[in-house]
């Protein structure tokens, strides 16, 4: 493919989208290095998935620019799209056939030449070898995500994008997403993930962008966003900032009342 190394993997400028009167996205800036892990927070509505469906050729911007491996998501909609693999926010498993038969099928729909085998390698690494030949309505809403991860990295896509990867997931099932999402950006890999989950972007990202009200307002390494905030004041044990109190400071509203409620709201969400 006709990209270059130095380009960033995604690069999004300017960027415009309103459903009918709603105007949700007010010109977004950012760019993504290849091979780093980029997570983009937002609460409910912010338009984190609107984003990711435009930089994956779903959806049409309305204003500004995206390119994706170095590819016009407009004008070159088709480099793109074999560019990227996306997991979207709800799971895209199907409930008939069996986990192995959803990665075959995928296998196949790319052209790979070893179906099986690859269908094989990918149950061992997101530990469903056991469950592999059972079909997907009797898996747990885990298993089918990573199933639903599995299934995306067929080809060796160069870009990925995850909608909210582990939302609804119990810790364990967290973690080892996580694990196969580090994985991923160790072998080179880009990954673009949304999250709500404020230490889902602490452990997992490279970089973490913050989108309110229709822009990216912050874009930094943990550490930069944490330099954002005055140093916490030392008195017996010096205390780091988390990454929810800078966001809480920037977004508005206090880490303690409205942070213990949007914890409260997500859980009954999920
Ligand atoms: N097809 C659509 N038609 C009209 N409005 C839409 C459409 N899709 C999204 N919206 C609105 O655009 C806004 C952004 O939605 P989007 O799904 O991008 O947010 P999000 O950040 O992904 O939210 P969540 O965290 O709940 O997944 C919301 O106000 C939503 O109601
Ligand atoms: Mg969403």
């Amino acid at each position: 493919m006709a990209t270059s190394t130095t380009q960033a993997a995604i690069a999004v400028a300017g960027l415009e989208k309103s459903y009918k009167d709603v105007h949700v996205l007010r010109g977004v800036d950012f760019e993504v290095e290849r091979g780093s892990i980029f997570a983009l927070l937002g609460s409910n509505g912010a338009g984190k998935t609107t984003i990711v469906n435009i930089l994956s050729t779903l959806l049409k911007h309305d204003g500004g620019a995206a390119a994706v491996n170095g590819f016009d998501v407009a004008s070159a909609a088709g480099d793109v799209r074999e560019s990227i693999s996306l997991t979207g926010q709800f799971a895209a498993v199907d409930e008939i056939l069996t986990g192995r038969e959803n990665l075959v099928l995928v296998a196949r729909l790319r052209h790979l030449p070893n179906p099986g085998e690859i269908a094989d390698g990918l149950l061992e690494r997101f530990s469903l070898t056991e469950a592999g030949g059972r079909r997907t309505s009797t898996y747990s809403g885990g298993m089918r995500r990573r199933l639903d991860i599995a299934m995306s990295l067929i080809g060796n896509p160069p870009v990925i994008f995850l909608d909210e990867p582990t939302t609804g997931l119990d810790p364990e099932a967290r973690l080892e997403v996580w694990g196969a999402v580090k994985d991923l950006a160790g072998a080179g890999t880009t990954v673009m993930l949304t999250t709500q989950t404020l230490d889902e972007a602490e452990h997992l990202a490279d970089r973490i962008a913050i989108l309110h009200e229709g822009r990216i307002i912050v874009n930094g390494t943990l550490a930069e966003l944490k330099a954002l905030l005055p140093p916490a004041k030392v008195e017996y044990v010096e205390k780091q900032p988390t990454l929810e109190d800078v966001y809480f400071a920037i977004v508005g509203g206090g880490a303690g009342g409205a942070g213990k409620g949007a914890a409260t709201n997500r859980e009954e969400l999920s």
